[in-house]
């Protein structure tokens, strides 16, 4: 494995076990990267507070039995009782080689599981604002992640497709004369979707024989009736539309094929409740039936129910969940399921998760996570909304972005050509505004900006992006010099301090993305590209590349710089951002 913290690790392990008995062999060494050496471990600190024991004897005992030969040159006890350690070149070098040699670039390799995510998951005919764009950019940046370790994941997408706003809905559609129940199929086109369904909204509650009408065709869609279901897929219809044309327009990796709406649930829903009031845990509740999940208690310590068939028979929320999170453990054999859904609905999924766990459908090594989010909110730290009070909408976000960026862009480099400067802003744009998404504690709310999303320094996209051209320039300008397309790269051999730092940077890039997998918390690796940048732009700044003061340092810093390059690329593709060749 790349990242030589990974082996050290495993070094201490077997040294702590030989020096403190083998029930500290699992105490984390707390390696870190260290400006007086490589590598500082700070394990002796708080295990010889545990041991009543001065830490640096406890230290001191630890490196009698390090075993380290083979990697390190060097290992000190500093101050109170820290551990010094000083890698070999050849060490570092061969990790280099191992790392720039491959095209995982040092990804680890865990064993594959399938792994289910629900995400972006928004309502039919009705616009996906911004709160829905933080599920789709975290989802799909977790999807990528997952995949690129070599996990079978399998996309969701929860659509809100069934339910009885739709009697209102296909009456309003009926209403516009747009389409009549026997007419052909011909799809309907809604350029406005949050106008059609505050149309239809607004009639229901006006006008009584219309909200009639529209309780009457919820009874006829439920009931399974041709003419109702063939009007009810046309709304579905143009609004999938809609969705996938956000997508492509943001590079989401959700097509058709991972559509999985509610209404897909329909037919299985009275077997799944049979099954679950077979295993003793409905009850009937006020005329509902409900699931009464162990351990959620409402207010004076009653137990909260998950409804699953109301009053007048219907099936709702719950019970799709139900049989969703059924289907997704039995039937496609998940053995991690991750919700990626705002934090208001938490105590909605514990309730789902535990209620699959009493029905024995959960269980290990199965398990679920509700990937939280906070919420997004404008510069004045209320929620995100236009200044005329209104829900922000994905696409004139998006427009935004983009016009916004070519600002920065043409700023940046007036040379480019305008198509190539077109693109370029297409991709800093959309790149701005899914890094601010992620480059911030997902549970956190987060304050849109517009001007830090979008500044060429900072913890951003532009920097990064910008930062990968610049690499990708040096290439360009050593072609030039040479006549010939691209360099020969040569053996990495570090001797400068920032070169150092830089390749010890380069080989935390698997690691990194490994925790993203455990924690998934994509800042993690914004946090890790931003640094890794840095270490760059140090390097760039303190050791000559195509000045280099010989023909092997020249061809081994050109091979730095094309690692780099390759790790920002990845890294940021791992997120769902693009990496402009030029900028
Ligand atoms: N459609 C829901 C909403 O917009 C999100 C669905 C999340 N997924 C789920 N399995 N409940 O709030």
């Amino acid at each position: 494995m790349a990242d030589p913290i990974i082996a050290l690790t495993q070094r201490f392990e077997a040294a702590l076990a030989s020096a403190l008995g083998a029930e500290h062999a699992r105490t984390d060494p707390a390696l870190r990267r260290s400006a007086h050496s490589d590598y500082q471990a700070n394990v002796a600190m708080a295990l010889g507070k545990r041991l009543g024991r001065p830490p640096r004897d406890v230290a001191q005992a630890i490196v009698d039995h390090l075993d380290v030969h083979d990697l390190c040159t060097r290992v000190e006890l500093a101050g109170p009782g820290f551990i010094n350690l000083h890698l070999r070149d050849e060490a570092l070098a061969r990790e280099l080689a191992d790392t720039a040699g491959s095209d995982r670039l040092g990804l680890p390799s865990p064993a594959p599981e399938t792994v289910v995510i629900d995400y972006s998951s928004p309502n039919v005919a009705k616009e996906m604002h911004v709160g829905h764009l933080r599920s789709t950019v975290i989802g799909d940046a977790l999807a990528r992640t997952l995949e690129a370790l070599g996990h079978r994941v399998i996309r969701q997408n929860h659509i809100g497709d069934w339910g009885t706003p739709f009697g209102m809905l296909i009456e309003h559609l009926l209403d516009l004369g747009a389409a009549t129940a026997e007419s052909d199929t011909q799809a309907v086109e809604i350029r406005d979707l949050d106008g059609f369904y505050r149309a239809a909204r607004a009639k229901f509650d006006a006008d009584p024989s219309f909200a009639d009408r529209a309780r009457h065709r919820v009874v006829l869609l439920q009931s399974g009736d041709e003419a109702t279901l063939s009007l009810w897929r046309r709304l579905v219809a143009a609004s999938t539309r809609y969705f996938n044309s956000v997508y492509e327009r943001l590079g989401i990796t959700l097509g058709d094929g991972a559509l999985a709406g509610e209404s897909g649930y329909n037919a299985v829903l009275p077997g799944v409740l049979t099954e679950l009031t077979g295993l003793g845990l409905t009850r009937e509740s006020e005329g509902a039936l409900c699931v009464f999940p162990e351990g959620f208690t409402g207010k004076e310590d009653q137990p909260l129910p998950l409804i699953v068939r109301k009053q007048d028979g219907g099936y709702g929320y719950a019970t799709t969940d139900l049989a969703a999170i059924r289907h997704r453990l039995l039937d496609l054999h998940a053995t991690r399921v991750l919700y990626v859904v705002g934090s208001p609905q938490s105590q909605h999924l514990s309730m789902i998760f535990k209620a699959a766990q009493e029905a024995g459908w959960l269980k290990t090594p199965a398990r679920t996570t509700h990937v939280a989010f906070g919420s997004v909110l404008g510069p004045d730290k209320k929620m995100f909304k236009t200044r005329s009070g209104e829900t922000v909408k994905l696409l004139s976000l998006i427009e935004e972005a983009e016009s916004r960026a070519s600002a920065v862009v043409r700023e940046k480099n007036a040379e480019l050509d305008p198509e190539t400067s077109a693109k370029v802003a297409h991709a800093v744009g959309i790149g701005a505004v899914k890094y601010a998404d992620l480059a911030s504690d997902r549970i956190k709310d987060y304050v849109f900006d517009w001007g830090r999303m979008l500044a060429l320094q900072g913890n951003t996209a532009p920097y990064l992006m910008y930062a990968h051209a610049r690499i990708r320039s040096i290439f360009r300008k050593a072609a030039a010099e040479t006549g010939s397309e691209g360099e020969a790269l040569g053996a990495i051999v570090v001797k400068e301090r920032a070169e150092r730092a830089l390749a010890l940077e380069l080989l935390r890039f698997g690691a990194v993305v490994g925790e993203v997998a455990d924690t998934l918390e994509p800042h993690r690796l914004c946090g890790y590209l931003f640094e890794l940048a840095g270490a760059f732009t140090s390097f760039y700044e303190q050791c000559p590349v195509l000045r280099a003061p010989d023909a092997d340092a020249r061809r081994s810093r050109l091979a730095l710089c094309d690692l780099t390059a390759r790790v920002l690329a990845r890294g940021l593709g791992l997120l769902g951002i693009e990496a402009p060749e030029r900028m």
